[in-house]
Formats: structure tokens, sequence, C-alpha cells
């Protein structure tokens, strides 16, 4: 039997998330999917569904959670957002989002990780609108399990992936930009698909993981720099206050499994 060992460094941290897996997993069964549109509801039953939109939603909501916030009700509109808020009526609820990349007016946060600090989000409920990754998340409600991932948070979702899901159907979906490819997406959907294989031969994967992986293994060692010129970093660049993108880019700084149930995201390790 074949061991798949995988040490991963935490910036910012002491510690180290180390793993030592004896698992062998089916990587052949792993697919990426390069915008929301790309998937279909029904594409998702009895698959595995990891949503990834590195800028900014999943970055976002992974610090969401690791600031404290109960949990996250990802929802596609504006118009349901304030709905199910004013439903609610109660100070334990956020209501946040962006349009375009731009803070919604009247709501209490945009989408800029740096607004999800603990004094703000902790013990919060966070209902959330963005332009792609709450839509791609609606998509793949339907799968069997949903996860989310960034860079921030990559290992705590192979490790998932590694361990409980090894015989599963993967999606990997890249939530992009309005049916279009986005580089930073893809690129991390071509990380966790290169450490599930694992030093294996990707010939018998589908097109899709190919290709992601292949990305990877072309900007892997520049991937702040790949992000920082992405065309998502350039519509975002008169708009940024902090440094979302840098922020965006740093991998492994939290050990957390948004995960999706009945409807709200919440820590899966929790
Ligand atoms: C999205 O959902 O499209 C993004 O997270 C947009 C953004 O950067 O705010």
């Amino acid at each position: 039997m074949r061991s798949n060992k995988i040490a991963c460094n935490v910036y910012g941290k002491d510690d180290r998330i180390s793993t030592s897996i004896d698992e062998p997993m089916n990587v052949m069964n792993t697919d990426v999917y390069f915008s929301a549109q790309a998937f279909s509801e029904d594409m998702a039953r009895s698959k595995v569904a990891v949503i990834i939109d590195v800028l900014r939603a999943t970055s976002t909501m992974v610090t969401a959670l690791a600031n404290g916030a109960k949990g996250i009700i990802p929802v596609r509109s504006m118009g349901d957002a304030s709905q199910i808020v004013a439903k609610i009526n109660s100070d334990n609820f956020l209501l946040c989002g962006e349009k375009d990349g731009v803070k919604i007016e009247n709501f209490d946060l945009g989408n800029s990780p740096f607004e999800y600090n603990k004094e703000t989000v902790d013990n919060k409920t966070i209902v959330l609108t963005t332009t792609n990754g709450t839509n791609a998340i609606a998509q793949a409600s339907l799968a069997q399990e949903l996860y989310l991932a960034s860079f921030l948070n990559i290992s705590s979702v192979i490790n998932q992936l590694k361990t409980k899901h090894q015989d599963d159907q993967i999606v990997l979906i890249c939530s992009g930009w309005k049916g279009r490819i986005s580089i930073e997406d893809t690129l991390c959907a071509g990380y966790i698909v290169d450490a599930l294989l694992a030093g294996k031969d990707d010939s018998g994967m589908p097109d899709g993981a190919k290709v992601a992986r292949s990305l990877f293994t072309q900007y892997k060692d520049d991937l702040a720099a790949t992000i920082k010129h992405s065309n998502h970093a350039k519509r975002l660049e008169h708009l940024l206050v902090n440094d979302d993108l840098g922020y965006c880019s740093q991998i492994d700084i939290f050990d957390i499994l948004p995960t999706l149930k009945d409807g709200i995201i919440v820590d899966g390790k929790a």
C-alpha cells in the first residue's frame, strides 16, 4: 500500500499542520470546472463538491469562520439576503455582500476579508451574497458534501478529501467571473489536484483536472505574483483599501474546513 505523507507550512504560525495518510486515493475520480456556469445543479448529486473563489468569497468566508463567526448563509441575490435579515431582525446577523467587487449600499459588510475581523464577526451569523462565489455554492448545493477552499485553508480541504472521500467523485468548482475562467481559482484547484495525485501520473484524469494541474505546475513558485496580475486583481485595483490580494495568496494560515450543513456554512472541524 502506498503511503501519502504531506507536511505543509503554516505561515504566521510557529507550528506546522502535518498529516500522515496511509489510505490510497482514487484520484482519477476528481474533475475541475472553470466557472460556476459550467456546472449545473443536477451534476452535483452524489458528488463531493469543493467551491473555490480565491478573490475573494471563499477566502473571506474562511476568515470569518476563523474569527468566530457562527455560520454563513450563502445566497444568490441581494434581494434574498435582505429578506432573510429583515425577517430574522436580530443583532446577531450581519447582512453582507458585494456586486462587481463593490460593497452593496446599506449592507453591514462588503467582501474584503479584512472586514471580517474578530470584533465584527465573533458569534455572528453572516448572510452573504457575492457576484460569483455564492452562486457557485448554490449551483452545487445538492452535492453529497460541499466544502469551501481557498489558499488560506487548502491543506484542511486536501486532508479531508484524502481521509474521508478516497472513493468518491470529487468536483472542484472554480467560481470564475461571470462564466469565464479565473487564473487564481484554477491555480487553487490545480494545487489540490497535484496534492491528491501525490506524484502519481495524471494521464487517467479528466481534462479539467489535467489543465488545472499543469497551470499550477507552471506558476507554483510564483503564486502571489500571478494572482496580483490576474484579471480580477485589475478589476479590484481601485476598490481595495487593504492588501486583499497578498492576504488571499497566503497558504495555510487557517485550519478551517467550511462545510455546508442545512444551508449554512459552518466549520466542519469545530
Ligand atoms: C465573487 O463572488 O465574484 C467575488 O468574491 C468578487 C469579489 O472580489 O468581491
